[in-house]
């Protein structure tokens, strides 16, 4: 980017969290992008990032204290926005949001956004149960009634406690992208015109109408994924057995309970350019499900007799030709010998790539936020990833699966 000629400029504040490391990585990010930042820290913020650091990145002085502009010599906190097409909140913490929602001015940082008459996009991070808290439910329900746009936040590991929840920062690339929307309008995604399909989830196998057999996947890997994809201008559908997470926007999300009503919904849904099976179908189902309630006063324990469901990963493998997704992806979880196991079923189920990772309960990756995957070839490479968030993994699998996809069009 040349520096005399950005294509944006933007203001970002700064306040207090760990996430405001991160912020560093967006300033070199947008940089990247022709977007030229002007940052204003708040007194928490400079607790964990240093002025210095800020401004040597934004190749700009950075803006601290109110009173330092009182005198209008230099520049105003009225015009400290004036020349940027955007205002950006990044991170902020329960407490700015709640001096932002009352219409506070007692800093410079609260100052600006009272005074600026530009949009203002909100990155909020926070303890998950301070984000849950009514007070911040409300003083987020005030700013967007406002007009004040959020971007997350996303569901991980939290910084202090290792708890997992809502209250994460949204990735750097993630705000940019908004950044990007609010001043470009809809950016057109690098996998536009590929079409994903993916399971996700796990099933219900019923039992009789009130009983399942089930298991512990949380769905979150498959819904990270789908979410990553349409991001990036996909087409997606998900598949998704009962999970109680939120359809991802933009996706088209089909509920199922059982491995045969997923088979079912996802030959109705190619065909695909990219499959991808993240769900724990159950293996087995009940022979002859019960049609009523099985009751307890009949003679002895029920016995219940499994069958194998089909293998849905690899119905769709081996279709013939031009049915069958340009790319078929599997997910191995394994308990030992990972990479032997997730080989062995890559050749069995016929897929082209396969994704192993070890779910031992001691890992935490079955139902946690984190994954530690390796991603295995048809060619026998494999490739280990260090153990990321799950919308990271999402994230750089979806792009080097599309990547593929596009470099191998038909
Ligand atoms: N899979 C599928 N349909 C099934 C079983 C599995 O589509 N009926 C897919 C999963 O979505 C995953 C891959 O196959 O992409 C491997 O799933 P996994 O449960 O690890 O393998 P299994 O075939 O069940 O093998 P095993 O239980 O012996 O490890």
């Amino acid at each position: 980017m040349s520096e005399s000629e950005p294509k944006h400029r933007i203001l970002l504040i700064i306040t207090g969290g760990i996430a405001a490391y991160k912020c560093l990585e967006l300033i070199r990010r947008a940089r990247d992008r022709g977007i030229a930042v002007r940052c204003v820290m708040t007194k928490a913020a400079q607790q964990f990032v240093t002025p210095l650091s800020v401004g040597a990145l934004t190749n700009d002085r950075v803006f601290t204290d109110l009173f330092d502009l009182n005198d209008e010599r230099e520049i105003g906190h009225i015009r400290l926005s004036r020349e940027a097409g955007l205002v950006v909140v990044a991170p902020a913490s329960a407490d700015f949001l709640a001096k932002m929602a009352g219409g506070h001015a007692d800093d410079l940082a609260s100052s600006v956004l009272l005074a600026t008459d530009k949009p203002v996009l909100v990155a909020p991070a926070m303890n998950s149960r301070m984000w849950a808290h009514p007070a911040t439910v409300r003083n987020v329900a005030t700013l967007t009634e406002d007009g004040i746009s959020f971007i997350g936040p996303g569901v991980g590991e939290m910084a202090e406690s290792g708890e997992a929840g809502a209250g994460r920062m949204s990735e750097p690339h993630d705000i940019l992208d908004a950044i990007q929307e609010m001043l470009e309008g809809p950016v057109q995604g690098p996998l536009q015109g590929l079409r994903f399909l993916i399971t996700a989830g796990p099933t219900h196998e019923p039992i009789d109408p009130v009983r399942y057999i089930a298991n512990r996947s949380s769905g979150q890997q498959g819904y990270a994924i789908a979410t990553a994809a349409a991001r990036l201008g996909a087409d997606v559908t998900l598949v998704s057995g009962p999970t109680g997470l939120a359809a991802p926007d933009g996706v088209e999300t089909i509920q199922v309970e059982a491995a045969s009503d997923m088979l079912a919904a996802v030959e109705a849904s190619l065909p695909a350019d990219i499959a991808v099976f993240t769900a724990a179908v159950a293996d087995w189902r009940v022979d002859g499900s019960a049609e009523q309630k099985i009751k307890k006063d009949r003679k002895g324990t029920p016995q219940l007799k499994l069958v194998e469901n089909a293998d849905i990963l690899a119905t769709v493998s081996q279709l013939p030709g031009a049915e069958r997704p340009q790319l078929v992806i599997g997910f191995a979880a394994e308990t030992e010998h990972v990479i032997k196991h997730a080989t062995a079923k890559l050749a069995r189920k016929s897929c082209d790539w396969i994704v192993a990772n070890d779910v031992s309960p001691a890992t935490g990756i079955m139902g946690g936020a984190h994954n530690e995957v390796h991603l295995i070839k048809d060619g026998g490479s494999v490739d280990d990833w260090p153990r990321m968030a799950k919308d990271e993994v999402a994230d750089r699998l979806v792009r080097e699966a599309g990547e593929y996809a596009l470099a191998h069009r038909t």
